[in-house]
């Protein structure tokens, strides 16, 4: 069987780590998709890129709209981020029958409705696992691993760049500015910053988690949302003092009344797991009526952890390339329930 192309959006923290694991894990990749799995084009404005990543025999262009437009590529890998060129270029992929994967989450939580609707009605793929979390694999384990459960409560630990600092300011007395400064050098900051630390970014993903969890529509503006920047070292010291820890969480929980879903910092006791979460760790608990709590552990940022989860929706949309179209999309693809909406 003949390869699969891949073009990648992007070629900063996740898309260089991205083309590192798909080319350095080629051969286990190949096994476990059944196909072998190839980079052939990566759009970057900085043709010096080699120096993050390995692009011997990638054809790179600075126009992305060169690879969504290219009929040989068949996953578009969109790691630009933002909500402007980012959603053009993914729906104009969409457009022309390609499968995305992408770990935008301000792009899933804002614009996922219109994306979703539109790959189903060009029968393709939309993967999204990066969005949440970086490496750990929450989506999967939410849609599949629990997906005999009703759902009763989510709540995480799921911006690294706020748990670092938060950390950083208890651990080692450090100031917030300095700390956000050592985390966007690191890669594990937004764009903007500000959306890590006024929560916006956990906002983005508890969205697209509580869509997953309970089926219902990406609705961001119902979401209440405070960050982290209120928090001084004085308050990290009085709680760890009082035996707590200050942690920023995103929670989603179902209520009489719908669902709640909420993003703050918060007091936790010590002795709880969540609590000793620490650096760019991330963590989400997960409650079903079946299971019980179960708790998901990993890099919630940074360049390879990230492209774990995406490298991981590159081969579940190979695997299911291979498999009937009639029962691909429902695996991957958002099913939004229509009956749900959220009371504020
Ligand atoms: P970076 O800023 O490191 O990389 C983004 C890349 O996109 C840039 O390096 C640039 O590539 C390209 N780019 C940016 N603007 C444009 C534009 N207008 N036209 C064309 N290309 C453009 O971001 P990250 O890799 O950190 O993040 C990418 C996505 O992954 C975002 O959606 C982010 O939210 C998400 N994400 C990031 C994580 C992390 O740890 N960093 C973790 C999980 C998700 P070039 O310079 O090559 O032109
Ligand atoms: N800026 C994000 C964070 C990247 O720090 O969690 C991972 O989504």
């Amino acid at each position: 069987m003949k390869p699969v192309k891949v073009g990648v959006l992007g070629l900063g923290t996740v898309g260089g780590g991205t083309v590192n694991v798909l080319k350095r894990n080629a051969a286990e990749i190949a096994r476990r998709a059944g196909r072998e799995i190839v980079v052939t084009r990566a759009s970057t404005r900085d043709l010096e890129r080699s120096r993050i990543c390995d692009t011997q025999g990638i054809a790179l262009t600075a126009d992305p709209y060169e690879i969504v437009n290219d009929p040989e590529i068949e996953i578009v890998v969109e790691l630009i981020g933002g909500e402007t060129i980012a959603k053009d270029l993914v729906l104009k992929a969409i457009e022309n029958g390609k499968h995305v994967v992408t770990a935008n989450k301000a792009l899933i939580a804002l614009h996922g409705n219109e994306i979703f609707a539109k790959a189903s009605g060009k029968g393709v793929m939309v993967a999204f696992e990066a969005a949440v979390a970086g490496g750990i694999p929450i989506i999967k384990a939410i849609r599949e691993g629990l997906s005999g459960n009703q759902i009763e409560w989510v709540a995480g630990i799921i911006n690294g760049t706020g748990n670092f600092i938060l950390t950083e300011m208890r651990d080692k007395g450090r100031d917030f500015a300095d700390v956000l400064a050592e985390a966007q050098a690191l890669g594990y900051a937004e764009a903007d910053p500000t959306f890590d630390v006024e929560g916006i970014d956990a906002a983005h993903k508890l969205t697209i988690l509580a869509s997953i969890a309970f089926g219902i529509p990406l609705q961001f503006d119902k979401v209440y949302t405070e960050g982290i920047t209120q928090i001084t070292r004085d308050d990290v010291d009085y709680a760890d003092t009082l035996g707590y820890r200050i942690k920023h969480l995103g929670i989603a929980r179902k209520t009489s009344e719908g669902i709640e879903l909420r993003v703050h910092p918060t007091l936790i006791p010590a002795r709880r797991l969540i609590a000793n979460v620490d650096g760019v760790m991330n963590a989400v608990l997960v409650k079903g009526d079946a299971v019980g709590p179960t708790l998901y552990y990993g890099a919630g940022a940074g360049a390879e952890p990230t492209a774990s989860s995406v490298v991981a929706d590159v081969i579940d949309v190979v695997r299911a390339l291979t498999s009937d179209p009639e029962n691909r999309v429902p695996h991957l693809a958002f099913q939004p329930n229509a009956l749900a909406d959220i009371p504020m």
